[in-house]
């Protein structure tokens, strides 16, 4: 038998960096994301009579990027799916399957979709298998969170607030944005996000961090709900640079900025002072740029897409 899901990722504009919790993935402040729903991971499970359970690539001609995930990445997520058989007390083996609408690893927040479509396919077949049912998705979403705690969010959209253990989808203005990413590089990245969130809270500007983000929210709520998007703009610039600080600060530093994250930036920056407007814009833990556009900016997205095309790729 086989069954197959699909999820998408999320992109943070309040991030989820520091953790009070690692074994549950329980985050060290709130944050805000929007679900980027013309992409998706998906993965598809096949229960096998072979004595244990195993990943490989699925291959799909309308999926482009096949991941390659190492054998580290590959326990990870086998690991994910024995904890939600275990919550089912199911004995059986799967073969999992997944892949990928966009090149993933590299701050496009894969590990957010994977997760999720794993935790949705999982569900979806432990419940045929052993006729047990879930009812609520904040359960669902509770399974998904100790895979990867950005997943939970990947279960609603588009706006969606994650805190402490809760997650819930917000009414908020700007309900279709148009999303671009601007591909600096698709190389897989050298320091993982589970790892950053242990390594930022040995910078000395950590200290701080949770109220720097709460605040951030509050006034990213306030800008939303008045139609300030300017504001907005502003609120989620310095929110990516924070945390892209806490990364240049701790021991040992790392980073993921590349010279060309910063062109890109640099040509957002002098798009929105010749304009007075522009996209909201954000980086993820990778090099890669993320914009979003009011619907009402499409003529904007366009531009920007072919100023910049000669150099980069953009999803
Ligand atoms: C920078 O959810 O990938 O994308 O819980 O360890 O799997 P784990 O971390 P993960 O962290 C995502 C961090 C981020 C910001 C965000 O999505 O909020």
């Amino acid at each position: 038998m086989k069954w197959q899901t699909d999820a998408s990722p999320n992109i943070a504009l309040i991030k989820y960096m520091g953790k009070q919790d690692y074994d549950s993935n329980l985050p060290a402040n709130a944050s805000l994301s929007y679900t980027l729903s013309d992409l998706k991971t998906v993965v598809e499970l096949e229960s096998t009579t072979e004595n244990s359970d195993r990943w490989e690539a699925l291959h799909d001609k309308n999926l482009a990027y096949i991941p390659k995930l190492d054998a580290e990445e590959q326990q990870r997520f086998l690991r994910h799916l024995q904890m939600l058989k275990k919550y089912f007390n199911y004995q059986g083996n799967f073969i999992v399957r997944s892949a990928n609408s966009f090149p993933a690893g590299c701050g496009i927040a894969s590990s957010a979709s994977s997760f999720a479509a794993l935790t949705l396919c999982a569900v979806k077949a432990l419940q045929e298998l052993t006729g047990q049912k879930i009812q609520d998705v904040a359960v669902i979403a509770d399974l998904s969170r100790r895979g990867s705690g950005s997943s939970c969010r990947s279960l609603f959209g588009p706006w969606v607030l994650w805190e402490g253990d809760k997650v819930k989808q917000l009414e908020l203005p700007y309900f279709k944005l148009l999303h671009q990413v601007v591909v600096v590089s698709s190389h897989k990245k050298q320091v993982s996000s589970s790892e950053a969130h242990k390594r930022v809270k040995t910078s000395l500007l950590y200290e701080g961090r949770t109220q720097r983000a709460e605040k951030r929210l509050e006034e990213l709520f306030t800008a939303f709900t008045h139609k300030d998007w300017s504001l907005a703009a502003d609120i989620v610039w310095q929110e990516f640079w924070d945390m892209h600080v806490l990364f240049e600060t701790s021991y040992p530093p790392f980073g993921y900025m590349e010279s060309n994250s910063l062109i890109v930036l640099d040509y957002v920056r002098a798009l929105w002072e010749a304009e007075k407007d522009g996209p909201i814009t954000t980086m993820d833990a990778g090099p890669n740029v993320h914009l979003l556009y009011r619907q009402d900016q499409e003529e904007m997205a366009k531009k920007v897409r072919s100023d910049l095309s000669s150099q980069f790729s953009l999803l």
